[in-house]
C-alpha cells in the first residue's frame, strides 16, 4: 500500500462559507494531506503527519496551496476548437460556429482527438471533474468517457439530444434520443468514476415528444442527473414562449415533461421569473453559473443570491465561455457580482469552484473538499506564479488576501501540480 504525503498550505471547508461563515474554513500554513488508495486518508499539520507516517513518500509543495481539484459543472467539450469565436449572440453563435463544429463528432477519431485534448487542457488548469455535453452522436459520448477513463478521472456526460431547429446532420428523433441515451447510460453509468447525464440541449431544439421521452428515461433512471439550459438570453426566452404557448414560463417547458427535479442541472438561469425561482428552490434543483460565457455571448448578469435558495455550481461553459480555467471563471464571477453590487468573498468563489459545484452534481460527499475519505483529486496552486501576482501577494495579511490576486490574475502557470485519484498528473 503506497502512501503519499503532500505538504503545503491547506484550506479545508466544512461546507458553504456563504452559510457557515468564512471562519468555518480551516487553514494550515504548514499542512499536509495523506493520500492512500486514491483517497484522502488524513489531513492536518504536516510535521505531525510526517512523524506518524515515516514510510510515506513525501512531496513538499512549500508555500503552495493544496486544494481540491476544481469542478466544472457545465461544459461542452465538442466546442473546444471553436472557443473564442467572434461577434455573435446565443442563437447566431450556435448556428454559425457551434452546430457546424458539432456535426464533425460522428467521426469517432475526431471525437477522440478533441476529447483527449480537452481533458488535458482542463487538467493543466487544475480541473479534475467536469459535467460535459457531448453531441447528438453516440460516438462523441464513447470518445469522452473513453478519454476520461484512460486518465482515471471522475467525469459526467451525456449525448446531447435535439430533434428540431438544428441542421439535418444534428437532429435525432424522440425515439432515437431515448434509445441512444438509454444504451449509453446502460453502458457507462457507474463504470469506474463515470456517470451518465440525460441531456436535452434546451427546449427550442426538442419537440415536446422528445422532452417527454427523456422525462420518461429519467423517471426510469432516477439516480442519473439531467442537464439542460434555462433562461440564458432574452431572445431565447421569447422564442421558447412562441414554441411552447401553453407553458407558464421557460422552466415549465421542462416541468411539464418530467424534466424538473432535485437531480436536474439548469445552466445559466439568468432571467428567471419569481415562480421559476420558487419552483427550483422547492424541488432542490441546481443552477449553474457560467460567468465568462454570460459576458462573452452577452447574456446577462447572474444573481448569486440564488445560492440562498438552492444549490449553485460554477462552470466555464466552454466554448460559449471564453476559458478552460476555473480561476478565470472565479474572477468573472467576482466581476459579475460586482456589477450587481455585491463583492463575493474569495472563500465563496473557491467554494463554488469546488464543493459548491460538487454539491450541484450530487457528489458533495466524495469530491470538492479536503476531507478524510474524499477522492484524492487535488490541485496545488502557486500563489506567486507571476511577478505581478507575487508582488501583490507579499503584502497579504491572511490567506484570503494571498489567494485573491491568484483568483483574479492567474492562469495555468499557477497550477503547480494536479493529482487524480492520488496520482500526480505531471512528473514531480
Ligand atoms: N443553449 C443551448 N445550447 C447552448 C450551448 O451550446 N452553449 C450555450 N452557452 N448555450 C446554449
Ligand atoms: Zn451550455
Amino acid at each position: 500500500m503506497v502512501e503519499r504525503l503532500i505538504l503545503g498550505q491547506i484550506l479545508a471547508f466544512s461546507g458553504d462559507p456563504r452559510a457557515l461563515g468564512v471562519e468555518s474554513v480551516r487553514h494550515e500554513t504548514r499542512g499536509g494531506v495523506l493520500l492512500r488508495d486514491g483517497v484522502i486518508a488524513e489531513l492536518g499539520d504536516g510535521a505531525a503527519l510526517r512523524a506518524a507516517h515515516p514510510l510515506a513518500e513525501v512531496v513538499d509543495h512549500g508555500d503552495a496551496l493544496i486544494l481540491p481539484g476544481f469542478i466544472d459543472a457545465h461544459v461542452h467539450y465538442p466546442q473546444t476548437a471553436i472557443i473564442a469565436s467572434w461577434g455573435k449572440r446565443l442563437i447566431d453563435w450556435l448556428n454559425t460556429y457551434t452546430f457546424p463544429e458539432e456535426a464533425r463528432f460522428g467521426d469517432a477519431d475526431y471525437a477522440a482527438d478533441v476529447a483527449g485534448r480537452y481533458l488535458d487542457l482542463i487538467l493543466s488548469n487544475g480541473t479534475t471533474t467536469v459535467a460535459s455535453y457531448c453531441t447528438i452522436h453516440p460516438a462523441s459520448v464513447e470518445a469522452f468517457f473513453g478519454a476520461a477513463r484512460a486518465r482515471g478521472m471522475r467525469a459526467l456526460a451525456g449525448k446531447t439530444c435535439m430533434d428540431r431547429n438544428a441542421p439535418d446532420a444534428l437532429r435525432d428523433t424522440a425515439q432515437s434520443a431515448y434509445d441512444d441515451s438509454r444504451a449509453l447510460l446502460q453502458r457507462w453509468h457507474g463504470v469506474d468514476r463515470l456517470s451518465y447525464v440525460i441531456t436535452p440541449r434546451f427546449s427550442p431544439t426538442s419537440t415536446q415528444a422528445q422532452l417527454e421521452a427523456l422525462g420518461a428515461l429519467w423517471a426510469e433512471h432516477p439516480d442519473c442527473l439531467m442537464q439542460t439550459h434555462l433562461s440564458e438570453q432574452v431572445d431565447e426566452i421569447a422564442w421558447v414562449r412562441e414554441l411552447y404557448p401553453a407553458a407558464r414560463d421557460y422552466l415549465d417547458t421542462y416541468e411539464a415533461h418530467g424534466l424538473l427535479g432535485a437531480r436536474g442541472l439548469y445552466g445559466h438561469a439568468i432571467h428567471l421569473e419569481p415562480r421559476e425561482i420558487d419552483r427550483l428552490a422547492e424541488v432542490g434543483a441546481a443552477v449553474v453559473h457560467c460567468p465568462t460565457s454570460n459576458t462573452f455571448i452577452g447574456s446577462g448578469l447572474f444573481d448569486m443570491g440564488l445560492a440562498d435558495r438552492t444549490r449553485v455550481g460554477l462552470a466555464t461553459d466552454t466554448g460559449g465561455g471564453s476559458s478552460f480555467s476555473m480561476l478565470r471563471t472565479m474572477a468573472a464571477a467576482y466581476e459579475v457580482a460586482q456589477l450587481r453590487g455585491t463583492a463575493l468573498h474569495p472563500a465563496e468563489l473557491l467554494w463554488r469552484a469546488t464543493g459548491g459545484s460538487a454539491e450541484a452534481l450530487h457528489l458533495g460527499r466524495c469530491i470538492g473538499r479536503l476531507a478524510e475519505g474524499f477522492d484524492a483529486d487535488l490541485c496545488v496552486l502557486d500563489l506567486a506564479s507571476t511577478p505581478a501576482i507575487a508582488q501583490r501577494a507579499t503584502r497579504a495579511e491572511d490567506i484570503w488576501e494571498a489567494l485573491f490576486p491568484t483568483i483574479m490574475m492567474a492562469d495555468d502557470r499557477a497550477i503547480a501540480q494536479v493529482y487524480v485519484a492520488g496520482a500526480p498528473v505531471r512528473p514531480a
